[in-house]
């Protein structure tokens, strides 16, 4: 089998480091350009001190036209407003790409419009699948640009989106509250992400129904469902460098316990390589799939209030980005969906 000739745009950043580092293990995959910005020029090995002595040359300017030589795949790890036109290029000129940004996840311009107040490329958006490979497979095989998901939609809805799917769950408003770990604000440093200001402490953000990834949970979980859903979605930051736990509180209909839900959750992943259903009342845990791609999920019946407590537990940077990207590359090219993601958590 002939390797595929990969781009990184957006290397120097944390999801593009990541996806090098896995791309590097990738049977199938010949990493052919290393992309930043600020940072174009500069050693590969000084930019990435965990690739020193692995990967060497310079990181590269940004070239459409070259890119679309050297390489088959691109994977844009850019800012959101930064990626639209990029991708839009590229796909202009003919390249599959995969988009870890949010410029392509809401299908919806007016949606997309009032999070983000920008459309660089509305004519893409119908175009492209939303690259949850559990939920939309099929989509993403035959789509030649992936909106690869957020961190926090990818941990809220895989514990959601079977129960949704069924219709076991009340109309009515959920609330999610999630945890990150820090690298999901990105390698630029800033106050809020400052070591001072973050060890020690643990705070929500963006509260009030404000966080961008508040429609994109509503989005796919009313496509599942087939009815309008509403999230109270509440982010807090926690003094850990990766990882993602979201714990949802739904109403289930009547006769649905953790027990049932972990049958409809076990259904629906089945031959997924990444998501792992726990034992009903089991608290996922971060630090069991640190580094991976993969994704535990659970369900707890709290039966004095009949809450029914979802929880996801993912690596922000592996399946909430970097590691997704490449299941849906995986699949866009026709290889076997896990390829180069086996590795197991680094734990503890
Ligand atoms: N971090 C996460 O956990 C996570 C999870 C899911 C999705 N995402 C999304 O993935 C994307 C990348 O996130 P990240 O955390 O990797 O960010 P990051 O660490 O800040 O890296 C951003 C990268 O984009 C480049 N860049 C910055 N501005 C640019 C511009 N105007 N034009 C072209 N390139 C530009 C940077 O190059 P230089 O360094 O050379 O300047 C860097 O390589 C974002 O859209 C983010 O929302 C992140």
């Amino acid at each position: 089998m002939s390797l595929t000739r990969v781009a990184i745009l957006g290397a120097t950043g944390y999801t593009g480091a990541e996806l090098l580092r896995l791309l590097l293990q990738h049977p199938h995959v010949r990493v052919t350009e290393i992309v930043g910005q600020s940072k174009a020029g500069q050693k590969i090995g000084a930019v990435l001190p965990g690739l020193a002595g692995i990967v060497s040359g310079d990181v590269a300017t940004y070239d459409a036209a070259r890119i679309a030589k050297s390489a088959d795949v691109a994977f844009a790890c850019l800012p959101h407003g930064a990626s639209g036109k990029i991708v839009a290029e590229l796909h202009g000129l003919g390249m599959p790409v995969l988009d870890l940004s949010a410029d392509f996840r809401l299908r919806d311009p007016k949606v997309h419009a009032e999070w983000y107040g920008h459309d660089d490329a509305p004519e893409l958006r119908a175009k492209a699948a939303y690259g949850l490979p559990e939920l939309f497979r099929d989509a993403i095989r035959s789509s030649a640009l992936v909106a690869v998901p957020g961190c926090f939609p990818t941990a809220s809805t895989l514990p959601l989106a079977p129960l949704f799917e069924a219709g076991v769950i009340e109309d009515a408003p959920l609330v999610i509250d999630a945890k990150s770990g820090v690298s999901g604000a990105g390698r630029v440093p800033g106050e809020r992400t400052h070591f001072a200001e973050t060890t020690e402490g643990f705070r929500a953000y963006k509260t009030g129904g404000s966080h961008r990834h508040t429609p994109e949970i509503e989005q796919t979980l009313a496509r599942v469902s087939g009815r309008e859903v509403r999230v109270s979605f509440v982010p807090h930051l926690v003094p850990m460098t990766r990882g993602i736990l979201a714990s949802a509180y739904v109403r289930p209909k009547a006769g649905i316990d953790a027990a049932r839900a972990t049958e409809l959750a076990r259904a629906k992943y089945e031959g997924s390589p990444s998501v792992h259903v726990l034992e009903p009342g089991a608290c996922p845990d971060t630090l069991w799939v640190r580094g991976s791609n993969r994704a535990h999920v659970s369900y707890t019946l709290d039966p004095r209030t009949g809450w029914l407590l979802c929880q996801g537990a993912i690596d922000n940077l592996v399946k909430g980005a970097s590691g997704q990207a490449v299941q849906c590359f995986n699949l866009l090219r026709g290889y076997d969906e896990g390829t180069g993601l086996g590795g197991a958590a680094m734990w503890p």
